[in-house]
């Protein structure tokens, strides 16, 4: 059977499929990087947060493309009778996720120009355009571990939501982030009547 690359009102198409799923890996990545680095790796913790940047920069390589394929796609109807609490909660979470998002890319770099650091690409570094200044580095900071909180509570609810899909038996829900939708057939052209 042929799978859709794009999305149908039944169901996810494989690019959907695939830039949630890099998402997914990057997010854990690069959380993991920014609240465990030494740990993981040794060396301080400045060093690993300059490892964090670097990769949380180029994951926006995936970001970019799936919040703006979100944006510019609906996504598939909700097929199934659901408590009304979930039909405003579920794509309530999912802005926050997705905006949580957007604030950790513009808190991210902004806290580290204003520590008056570049950002290192590895290949190359991004040089900082402002002065350092301390205090708005350290409210960028703060603005920073928000973002990541929120991120962090709407991606567990989103998690839970699959889950409780999951346990009501809805497999359906679930399975269309991990197989695309069958490819819609191409109907024959119509013969106008003469
Ligand atoms: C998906 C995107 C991102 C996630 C999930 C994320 C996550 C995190 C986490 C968990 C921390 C540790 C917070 C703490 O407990 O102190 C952190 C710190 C930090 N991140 Fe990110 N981050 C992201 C994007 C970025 C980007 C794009 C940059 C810069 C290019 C960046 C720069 C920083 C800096 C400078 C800190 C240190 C903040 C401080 O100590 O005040 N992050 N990030």
């Amino acid at each position: 059977m042929i799978r859709s690359w794009t999305d149908t009102q039944k169901g996810y198409g494989w690019i959907s499929i695939a830039l949630h799923w890099a998402s997914a890996l990057a997010i854990v990545l690069v959380y993991a990087l920014g609240e465990w680095g030494p740990e993981m790796l040794g060396g301080t913790r400045p060093a690993a947060i300059a490892l964090h940047a670097g990769i949380a920069t180029y994951s926006f390589l995936v970001f970019f493309p799936r919040i703006a394929w979100r944006v510019a796609h609906t996504g598939p109807l909700f097929t199934i009778k659901q408590p009304a609490f979930v039909a405003w909660a579920a794509p309530l979470v999912q802005f926050v996720m997705l905006s949580s998002i957007v604030a950790l890319f513009v808190t991210g770099p902004l806290a580290v120009f204003f520590a008056g650091k570049p950002i290192d690409l590895f290949l190359f570094a991004i040089p900082s355009p402002v002065e350092a200044n301390r205090a708005v580095r350290s409210v960028l900071g703060d603005l920073h571990e928000w973002a990541v909180n929120a991120m962090l509570v709407s991606v567990l609810m989103h998690i839970g939501g699959a889950a409780f899909h999951a346990m009501r038996g809805h497999w359906g829900i679930v399975k269309r982030m991990i197989i695309a939708v069958p490819a819609q057939k191409k109907r024959p052209p119509q013969r106008r009547p003469s």
